[in-house]
């Protein structure tokens, strides 16, 4: 694990794209996995703006999202599909066939989740896997737990993760209380793993994640395990190192 910290979460995204570009230009049919959130959000800025420039060609890119909530609808105005659209898919030359996020409304939400991970594999699995991480530690939504679970699966999230998201819903009742999710193990088989975090608020997980004991109670803390895991923060995020 090496970890790369930047005055500003802007620098840090610049730092960050360099991998997604430089995995472009070698392998043009690349796959990505991707997050949404907040934190991801100034690395697609980045990457739309090299698409402009013509560094990063997404023509032949294929993407898997970490997540999506349960029972929201696609075109849902919280929904991750819709946040990858209007973040990232709209602005570049990618083929939305090629973009895959998993679905909150499948009825049943097993084979969902089986299929899922059969796709991922049969494409050949993940190049270059981006993340950000929880207050509490979470990757995707892998929650604090006494295990880790490596499939894709459907938990019930957390009180501490229900608080954090109520800021993008209009209020906390309307927070998905499932979703569905990459399980460790997915993020794990990445070649690469990029992993992004801002804000004095994610000091403590980094902490956890970096110097900590490697425990599912704080699942990013596995990432020691990756050989080739990058963690590009701010200086908020890395004050506790
Ligand atoms: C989103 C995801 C989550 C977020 C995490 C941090 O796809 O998998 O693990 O990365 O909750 O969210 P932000 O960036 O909004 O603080």
């Amino acid at each position: 694990m090496q970890v790369f910290v930047f005055k500003t979460k802007e620098e840090a995204a610049k730092a960050a794209v360099s991998v997604f570009a430089a995995e472009l230009m070698k392998k043009p049919n690349a796959i990505f996995g991707l997050a949404t959130g907040s934190s991801p959000i100034p690395l697609y800025h980045e990457m739309i703006k090299l698409n402009k420039e013509g560094a990063m060609d997404f023509s032949k890119c294929r993407s898997w999202n970490l997540d999506e909530y349960v029972g929201l609808q696609p075109d849902h105005v919280c929904s991750y599909r819709r946040f990858m659209n209007e973040e990232l898919f709209d602005h570049v030359n990618i083929d939305k066939a090629n973009t895959h996020v998993p679905s909150g409304i499948a009825a049943d939400m097993e084979k969902e989740a089986a299929d899922y991970d059969a796709a991922i594999a049969e494409a050949g699995g993940i190049d270059v896997q981006l993340l950000g991480i929880g207050r509490n530690g979470h990757i995707g939504f892998n929650e604090p737990d006494d295990h880790f679970t490596y499939e894709t699966h459907v938990i019930t999230l957390t009180d501490s993760t229900i608080d954090a998201n109520t800021r993008f819903f209009n209020n906390r009742d309307e927070v998905p209380r499932h979703a569905i999710s990459m399980g460790v193990g997915n993020i794990m088989k990445a070649k690469t793993v990029v992993l992004v975090a801002n804000g004095e608020d994610k000091a403590q997980a980094i902490y956890d994640t970096v110097k900590g004991d490697i425990t599912p109670n704080v699942p990013a803390s596995i990432l020691r395990c990756h050989p080739n895991c990058l963690i590009f923060v701010d200086e908020a995020a890395a004050s506790k190192l």
